[in-house]
């Protein structure tokens, strides 16, 4: 649980107080909420899981991409999954080595491969190549940057749909899917990269989807991917460097949750054995695993409102500042930030957003409508994935450690939005 309650019942984050920040003038709710050290010090476990295997974690950092984060765990040795030359500049920016980079996606731009070739002595750890068409262009920017380009092949395991066990949205390893090499083009893709003098095949990679809830898939995958690199260190490859198995570790939402980061951890680490792959550093691509929940979505209630049988209490964060439950029909706990005895009963949250699908859901909480609330689980895909929309303002994100704020990033305001809007 990333929040706890101390002895007069006040909700924390790490040791403070979420009411010391809502009753703060610096800042005003909506405003995001991240515990650093629990953030770090989940990083150094899923780190230990792998024992004395070399091992390399990026963090997917379309999952937070705040500097505050990412430096601290730069530090630790982690690496970056990007998937924009944007994103690119924010992790080096951090402090995360050209050399711990990987960059994932279908399209990236020619300047973004340009960046990545260039950077440092040697370009990124590795651009993953996502189809047949995305090689040549590489190896052309390779040869106009007169530099190699160090590549891994993402495969698309082309599993059954029935063995990813999450929403179809965040799916990614099955045949219609438009993310990587179907495995029938994988020995194509190999033989294009290996005819290439501009291109390096130092990996292969894939990423099934994220959310994961159990093992079979990715176990599934693990050991294609083990196979397809034997077959190419058979094949005569000898540039391999690291096979990559993506992130995608489920974490709980408060549902419960089957599977911990350590247990994909193991699977890696026992197909790497089982094939005597071991020489090769695991590659893992965690995002939500790592930051989602220890960061927490903190809002005031602006009214209630009770029409017939239903009752809502209506906050001041909206869809525009967490998407997830619009888009995933994901639920998020809601719990208030003070201490509550009375009695309770449900309430439908919601928030100011013009659309129907501004609703977090029905939630047990105090007959008399707390005056703040905290979502939970919200440290993953929810600032990185806030909009404007409805002409609202970035929330402000606040970075605790030690039991104080140690960092803030401001939101951008809704005046500054209006300002945008005229040329
Ligand atoms: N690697 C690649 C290539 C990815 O595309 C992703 C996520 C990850 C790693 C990290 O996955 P994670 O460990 O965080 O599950 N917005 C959605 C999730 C989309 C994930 C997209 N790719 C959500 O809020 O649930």
């Amino acid at each position: 649980m990333p929040v706890s309650r101390d002895a007069k019942g006040q909700l924390l984050l790490g040791t403070v107080p979420l009411r010391q920040l809502v009753d703060d003038a610096r800042w005003t709710t909506p405003f995001y909420a991240y515990d650093l050290d629990a953030i770090v010090a989940g990083a150094r476990s899923l780190d230990r899981a792998f024992g004395r295997a070399p091992h390399l974690v990026c963090l997917a950092i379309k999952a937070n991409t705040a500097g505050p984060i990412l430096e601290a765990l730069g530090r630790l040795g982690l690496g970056a999954d990007v998937v924009s030359g944007a994103e690119l500049s924010v992790a080096t920016r951090a402090g995360i080595p050209p050399e711990r980079i990987v960059y994932s996606g279908v399209a990236k731009l020619d300047a973004e491969i340009d960046k990545a070739i260039g950077l440092g002595n040697r370009g990124i750890l590795a651009l993953q190549l996502e189809s047949l068409e995305e090689i040549a262009r590489v190896e052309a920017r390779a040869k106009a940057s007169g530099r190699t380009a160090r590549v891994s092949i993402r495969i698309n395991p082309s599993l059954k749909r029935e063995l990813l066990s999450t929403h179809d949205h965040i799916a990614t390893g099955h045949d219609e899917a438009k993310f990587g090499v179907p495995r029938d083009d994988v020995r194509e893709a190999v033989r294009r990269v290996g005819a290439s003098p501009m291109l390096n095949l130092v990996g292969f990679n894939f990423h099934i989807g994220s959310q994961l809830t159990e093992v079979d898939g990715y176990r599934e995958s693990a050991a294609l991917l083990c196979q397809i690199a034997q077959d190419a260190i058979a094949g005569g490859c000898n540039s391999l460097e690291f096979l990559d198995t993506g992130g995608g570790f489920g974490i709980d939402y408060g549902s419960g949750c089957s599977v911990t980061p350590d247990d994909f951890v193991a699977v890696v680490v026992r197909e790497f054995e089982r094939t005597n792959l071991g020489h090769l550093t695991m590659v893992v691509e965690p995002g939500r695993a790592i930051v989602g929940a220890h960061g927490v979505l903190v809002a005031r209630t602006v009214q209630t409102k009770v029409a017939g049988h239903c009752q809502w209490i209506i906050i001041d964060a909206g869809m525009n500042d967490l998407i997830r439950p619009a888009l995933y029909q994901a639920r998020h706990r809601i719990v208030p930030i003070d201490d509550h005895n009375g009695p309770t009963e449900s309430w439908v949250v919601v928030g100011p957003v013009c659309e129907s699908s501004d609703d977090f859901g029905a939630h047990e909480l105090p007959s008399k409508a707390p005056s703040a609330v905290a979502i939970l689980d919200a440290g993953a895909y929810g600032f990185t994935m806030a909009s404007q929309y409805n002409g609202r303002a970035l929330p402000d994100e606040l970075f605790i450690s030690n039991g104080a704020v140690v960092a803030v990033l401001r939101g951008r305001t809704s005046a500054e939005w209006a300002a945008s809007r005229f040329a």
